[in-house]
């Protein structure tokens, strides 16, 4: 694709400097050509054709289709038999305004046609579509270059074309292909905000980086020494999460780690939000809009809560520059048709139908990295049920998971593949007893009070929250009370929590500082209880293999094996491995089980 957005520049660049067709016609053949090589990486394939038949409102010059809209005709090539499904282009010459295109009269008349139109002067870009009620609306927009002249100047040398802009131009233009796609597959949605979500982390890094350069010119330090507008925004959320997970994001790789994590946790915090919003049981008109700010108190989630407060102060969004793309990621949900949507989406499988897609498609190389993989279900099922029978048939407890006395912590619960089944195993055993009705709630107070889930990522623990909520809502008709700010019961969150599960262990670690976001004060206040009070039968779960890079190990967590290596001799290779992460899971788990409880089931994967 560098080459295809390559061409185009270039190609425009030498009709204008071959002095021949400088209005917009000369410049047609690079337009068509760069979306059809965009178009040709896509499934189904969208083609670009110019000369619209049976245009009727006068003739865009190109429409968008997919396939199944064409034929192809010995005589006439290519021929579309319907209208253009992904839209029209209307393009004037670069020294045309965009906004005065966008008013003209012309471009209404293909909206009122055809409801999607991309209106170009080559250098700018917008989409003018539908809101959620069909009005008219610029959804999307992009600029290459700033004016005119520093557009020319691009053209004529494009390999000076900033890597952020050209992979923001890139995203724009995949999702520009994908628009009025009917979205009705949760991957397809999970892939378009993918495509929004690396635009966003664009933005953060070239801001930040721009930041950082202007704040090495003291001459430009605003009064009270703070440079950054930037810095200053997102501080207090870079610290807190620091405290609370007790890692350090200083490095270049911990940055990037820090602006993916949080721009994953604004996209899984709105998609969550709007799975929350769209499952309401009221009519769509009555549900009110669904916008970024209503996110925020959507998410019953007093740490999501308090980052999409972060983001969304008064002023923040303005110096960040992604209040728009977070807009964007909203008009993608409200073009979901949520019946089809909903007829493959399982509350307890979010997993694999978006979290899985979404990540693959946001950052395959961070994945790996991080060793991000979630376990497969038949593997989960498989330890959750054997974890039961051991509490039965060797330890003597004979509900299993399903009694009250049973405390369980999954150290590294992801997206709470674990959490869910061990409340699937938990209503199963209520049933048989005759439980009936009751069942519910009993799972709900074991969702609340004695099942607990650590996890270091924000991100997946959106989902994990997301899931629980969903399947104690619909699955075992529990929802959890959240409360609407006039009644005096108190909300209700199941215990599964942001925290760093190797750190924090030792009575010793006393009370934290006061951090700058107290909502993640308080997910570490709980998870301080779980780790140095709570009687813990049962730690069960999928440690990582592979460490977080750019993440340092704090002494704590790395004196946790210490006691495992003082044996003194030690032939190869039994003494090696103790410095992969799992080990440290073990030796808490150990901790736990063997020196605290006196009993239990330790089950964990190991590689
Ligand atoms: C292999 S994944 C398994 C996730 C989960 N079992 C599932 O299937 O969804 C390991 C998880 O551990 C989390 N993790 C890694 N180090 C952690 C730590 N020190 N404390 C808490 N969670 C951690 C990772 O973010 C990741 O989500």
């Amino acid at each position: 694709m560098t080459d295809a957005i390559d061409d185009y520049l270039l190609a425009l660049h030498r009709t204008r400097a071959s002095g021949g067709s400088v209005r917009e016609r000369g410049h047609y053949g690079a337009l068509q050509n760069l979306l059809n090589n965009l178009g040709a990486t896509l499934k189904p394939k969208v083609h670009c054709i110019s000369e619209l038949a049976n245009a009727g409102a006068g003739s865009p010059d190109f429409g968008l289709f997919t396939a199944p809209q064409l034929v192809f005709d010995t005589n006439e090539g290519v021929r579309a038999i319907r209208p253009p499904d992904r839209g029209v282009v209307e393009a004037k010459s670069p020294d045309t305004a965009i906004e005065r295109v966008e008013a003209s009269e012309q471009v209404t008349q293909y909206w009122e046609r055809y409801r999607l139109v991309l209106v170009t002067n080559f250098r700018s870009f917008l989409v003018v579509g539908e809101d959620e009620v069909g009005r008219r609306k610029t959804r999307e927009r992009f600029d290459l270059a700033p004016d005119e002249s520093s557009f020319w100047s691009l053209a004529a040398a494009p390999s000076r074309l900033p890597a952020d802009i050209r992979l923001r131009f890139r995203e724009f233009l995949h999702r520009l292909l994908l628009q009025n796609a009917t979205l009705t597959q949760p991957r397809d949605v999970a892939l378009i905000l993918a495509s929004l979500a690396r635009d966003c982390r664009a933005r953060l890094e070239a801001a930040a980086a721009e930041d950082k350069a202007r704040s090495r010119q003291p001459n430009l330090l605003e009064p009270g020494g703070r440079a950054s507008p930037l810095i200053d925004r997102l501080d207090d959320v870079r610290e807190t999460l620091e405290s609370a997970l007790g890692i350090r994001f200083d490095t270049e790789r911990g940055m990037h780690f820090f602006w993916s994590t949080l721009v994953q946790t604004l996209f899984y915090g709105i998609f969550s939000g709007w799975v929350i919003w769209a499952r309401q049981p009221v009519p769509r008109d009555k549900r009110g809009t669904f916008s970024p700010l209503r996110v925020a108190w959507m998410l019953r989630l007093r740490v999501i809560r308090a980052l999409f407060e972060q983001v969304y102060r008064p002023g923040a969004l303005e110096g960040l520059g992604i209040g728009d793309v977070l807009d964007w990621a909203c008009d993608v949900l409200h073009r979901v048709d949520d019946t089809a949507f909903f007829s493959r989406f399982r509350e307890d499988h979010a997993v694999q139908y978006f979290y899985e897609p979404f990540l693959e498609a946001y950052d395959p190389d961070l994945r790996r990295e991080l060793g991000v993989w979630y376990t497969p279900p038949e593997v989960v099922d498989y330890m959750v049920a054997r974890v039961d029978w051991a509490l039965r048939s060797q330890l003597g407890i004979e509900r299993g998971l399903a009694d009250p006395r049973v405390h369980v912590l999954d150290p590294c619960c992801g997206t709470g593949s674990f959490f869910l089944a061990i409340l699937d195993r938990i209503h199963k055993t209520l049933l048989a007893e005759g439980e009936g009705d009751l069942a519910g709630s009993m799972v709900k107070r074991a969702a609340i009070e004695r099942i607990h889930g650590f996890e270091i990522m924000p991100a997946p623990l959106v989902v994990a929250h997301l899931q629980v909520a969903l399947a104690l809502e619909h699955l075992y008709r529990a929802p959890l009370n959240v409360s609407d700010g006039h009644s005096n019961r108190p909300d209700e969150f199941p215990s599964i929590l942001l925290t760093n599960a190797l750190t924090g262990l030792d009575e010793r670690s006393g009370i934290s500082p006061r951090l700058p976001l107290p909502e993640l004060e308080d997910d570490g206040y709980f998870a301080g209880r779980v780790k140095r009070e709570e009687q813990i039968w049962v730690v069960i779960g999928n440690p990582p293999y592979n460490g977080f890079a750019g993440v340092d190990v704090t002494p704590e967590e790395k004196s946790l094996t210490d006691p495992w290596r003082q044996v003194r001799a030690v032939r190869p290779p039994e003494g090696r491995g103790l410095n992969d992460p799992y080990a440290r899971f073990w030796r808490m788990a150990e901790r736990r089980i063997a020196e605290r409880t006196g009993f239990g089931v330790v089950c964990l994967i190991t590689n």
